[in-house]
Parts: C-alpha cells; structure tokens; sequence
C-alpha cells in the first residue's frame, strides 16, 4: 500500500510513528528560574551526535522542559526503564509550570553532579546535559509547525553499577522502555551483536 503524507490517505491514522520505531524516551528533568523540579517524557529524542554527544529533544509547542532548559541552560535526561513506566506517563499530565511533577509521581530523586537539576532516582542511567540550542522547525513550504528542537551537550553519565558487567554496559538488563505508534510502547530485552566489515 502507498500512504500519501499529504493528503493522509488512506490510513485512519498516519503510520510514521509506527515505523521510525522504537524512539527513545528522553525523560527530560529541569529546573525553572524559581527553582521548581519539573519532569516529563519525550519521544521525539535521541542522541544526535557523538565526541562530544549531543541529546535532542522535541517539543511540540513550547512546553516547561523547553522553558527551563532554554532558561537555566540545563536539563537531565533520565533514562526510562519498563519498571518506571507507569511514572513515566503520569508525568506527561499537563501541568502549570509552579507544579513539581517529582512529587506529584511520588518518584524520589537524587542530585546531579555537574548541573542543578535532580535526577529521577530508581533510573537505571541519567544523562546531564547542558543546554546548546533551540531549532524552530518549519515544513518545506515554509510553514511552521509548532515544533522546536532542542540541543543539549551530555557532560555527565551517571549508571547503575548493576548494569556494568566488564566495564560495559548491560542495555537489555535494563529493559529500556521506547515508544512506537498509537498507543504502543516495546521494551528493549534482547539484543543482538555484529561487527562491521572493515
Ligand atoms: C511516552 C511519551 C512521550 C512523549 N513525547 C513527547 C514529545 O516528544 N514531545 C512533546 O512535545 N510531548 C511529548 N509528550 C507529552 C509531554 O510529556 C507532555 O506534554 C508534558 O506535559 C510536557 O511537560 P512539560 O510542560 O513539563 O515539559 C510525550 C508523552 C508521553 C507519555
């Protein structure tokens, strides 16, 4: 079948989310101005670049995450693993900025090391991240879309000793959790190695 992303037809739903799957969940932490935690998921996220590594994630309207790290110029991005998946999605309620999503959730949190935003304790990895840019995204046609890209450089990784065997790490004991279409979610717990041709 030939889907036109254009006219959205004929599929009921656009099928796009279902295919460029799974997509990370950045389960992004910050601080405001005045100094109130927030913390919410995001799946338009991945790591973009590597030496130094670089984080992106992509708000669909400006959101508090946006805000804050855009503000304060520091963002935590904490990785989401299947036993804090039910955290994960309450903390995506919509919420006013003066609300802090950590105690809402009942999640605990730890501090970071080399920014002030707290990390979701229980998370197999978090990643600290200071904040680079923001890129508005606009269509071909020249219409924006809502959406903004925001850049953060990884200058801190934190990780469970649990999932260091051999000074690597153990990414399916994790059980990462990452989203796919519709109302779907997969969970990473097996995993499969080659090495390249030289
Ligand atoms: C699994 C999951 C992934 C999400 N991914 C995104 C995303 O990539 N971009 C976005 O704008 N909202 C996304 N949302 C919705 C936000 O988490 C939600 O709007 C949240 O309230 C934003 O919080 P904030 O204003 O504190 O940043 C997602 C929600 C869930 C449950």
């Amino acid at each position: 079948m030939f889907y036109d992303a254009r006219t959205k037809a004929p599929l009921k739903h656009d099928p796009v989310k279902a295919l460029v799957a799974p997509r990370p969940i950045g389960w992004i932490s910050t601080l405001s101005r005045e100094g109130v935690a927030n913390l919410a998921p995001y799946s338009f996220f991945n790591l973009v670049a590597s030496g130094p590594s670089i984080v992106a994630f992509s708000s669909a309207g400006r959101k508090d995450s946006q805000t804050n790290a855009e503000q304060t110029g520091e963002f935590v991005c904490n990785i989401a693993s299947f036993d804090q998946r039910d955290a994960v999605n309450s903390s995506a309620a919509t919420l006013p900025p003066e609300v802090d999503e950590f105690a809402l959730t009942g999640l605990g949190t730890l501090p970071s090391q080399m920014i002030k935003p707290p990390r979701v304790k229980g998370a197999p990895a978090h990643l600290e991240c200071v904040y680079l840019q923001t890129v508005p995204l606009f269509s071909k046609d020249g219409v924006r879309n809502g959406f903004d890209l925001v850049l953060g450089e990884v200058v801190g990784v934190h990780i469970d000793d649990q999932f260091v065997k051999e000074g690597l790490v153990d990414t399916a004991a994790m059980r990462l959790i990452a989203r796919l279409g519709y109302l779907d979610y997969s969970v990473t717990d097996e995993v499969f190695a080659m090495r390249r041709p030289d």
